[in-house]
């Protein structure tokens, strides 16, 4: 007779917990958390900040949300007690996203009833730069309310503190939980990934050295607010004609990414990721309603880049995610022919000439 030993899928009760061991006062806890960027894109989702299929993204390294966390013991009390600093000011407008994520997460986190909290954030990466900071900004606060709960709950195993951390994540921003741990991070149900989860990020480790240190380029294309947010989007592939194929060839795509990232092969590499990148605008586009995220000036970059990528048989390609700035992704041994190529000929395209430097990082830190 055969026993089957079949892992247990990882479910969302798996993370409520039980009482705690210690009372805190008072206290705060620092970290931060990057961005990160899809190769093999997250677009359409479920109830419960499910995705309707599975992605793979790049975790950022520079650009990266700071994020301070002041608590202080009070009565249990049914509104959330908190206020909310950016850059050093109340920043009201952000409070609803916060109000609605504490609601979402207070099961599975009952001490947040029992404190004042001070959040107190700041992003490395210029301000209103278009750079969505919500995957960074919830991946430093899901980490930093973890670290309280570490100190409530100090058997806590490392393991469950960041699986706890991108789950939680996950609820303030789905591609948040990719910005927790790892280089490169698979985030949805894939059924030739192990573990793989809709629930969680986890870290993709077999990685090419090809990969090592990948640049990434951002070109600030347009800085402005967007005209359709990612939450309309996501909402606009439930009734969208092309959805069942496209969620379909999204875990195409990630299997063949995977072998793309072990393997090293960096044609096929560039062919995969400018493919995703435009079929997400192709998504938009054939939405109804319909919408145009990418300006003249992405189109004017990506057809430079397929001329210099064609004249020098460099590596480099671009991805997007939902708006009109372009990710240059390139090898580091390019880096200076590429920045070089950058200055010359892709400044001109960018509001107020401005780009910023980035490379895989691997995730969240501990300040304190
Ligand atoms: O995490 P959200 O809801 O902001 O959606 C992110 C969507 C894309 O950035 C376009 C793709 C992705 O996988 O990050």
């Amino acid at each position: 007779m055969y026993l089957c030993h079949k892992k247990k899928m990882l479910s969302s009760t798996d993370f409520i917990p039980q009482p705690y061991a210690e009372t805190i006062e008072k206290g705060s806890f620092s970290a931060s958390a990057p961005s990160n960027i899809a190769l093999v894109k997250y677009w359409g989702k479920k109830e419960n900040q499910i995705p309707a299929n599975p992605s793979l993204s790049f975790t950022l390294k520079n650009c990266k949300t700071i994020t301070h966390l002041h608590f202080s013991k009070i009565q249990f009390t049914e509104n959330f007690s908190f206020e909310l600093l950016f850059e050093g000011n109340p920043k009201p407008s952000f409070r609803p996203k916060i109000e609605l994520f504490f609601e979402r997460i207070a099961i599975y986190l009952p001490f947040l009833n029992e404190y004042h909290f001070v959040i107190d954030t700041q992003n490395t990466f210029p301000h209103s730069s278009g750079i969505a900071s919500s995957a960074s900004g919830m991946a430093a606060l899901a980490f930093n309310l973890m670290s309280l709960e570490k100190a409530l709950n100090p058997a806590m195993s490392e393991d469950y503190f960041y699986q706890k951390a991108s789950f939680l994540a996950r609820l303030g921003s789905g591609s948040a939980c990719r910005s927790l741990k790892g280089e490169v991070v698979i985030w949805g149900n894939h059924a030739e990934t192990e573990r793989s989860s809709d629930l969680i990020g986890i870290a993709f480790e077999s990685i090419h050295p090809h990969f090592h240190r990948y640049q990434d380029t951002i070109l600030l294309v347009d800085k402005g607010e967007k005209q359709v947010s990612s939450t309309v989007g996501h909402e606009l592939m439930k009734q969208h004609p092309f959805a069942e194929k496209r969620f379909e060839q999204a875990h195409q795509n990630l299997t063949a990414l995977k072998k793309i990232l072990t393997n090293g092969e960096l044609t096929e590499f560039v062919q995969l990721v400018e493919s995703e990148a435009l079929t997400l605008h192709a998504m938009m586009m054939t939405s109804l309603p319909y919408f145009i995220l990418m300006k003249p000036n992405t189109l004017e970059i990506i057809q430079k880049i397929w001329k210099f990528r064609e004249q020098t048989a460099i590596p480099v390609c671009f991805t997007l995610d939902a708006g009109a700035n372009v990710h240059v992704l390139y090898p580091e041994n390019f880096r200076i022919e590429v920045l070089q190529f950058i200055k010359n000929e892709l400044v001109v395209y960018c509001q107020n000439g401005q780009y910023i430097c980035d490379e895989i990082g691997d995730g969240a830190l501990f300040l304190n």
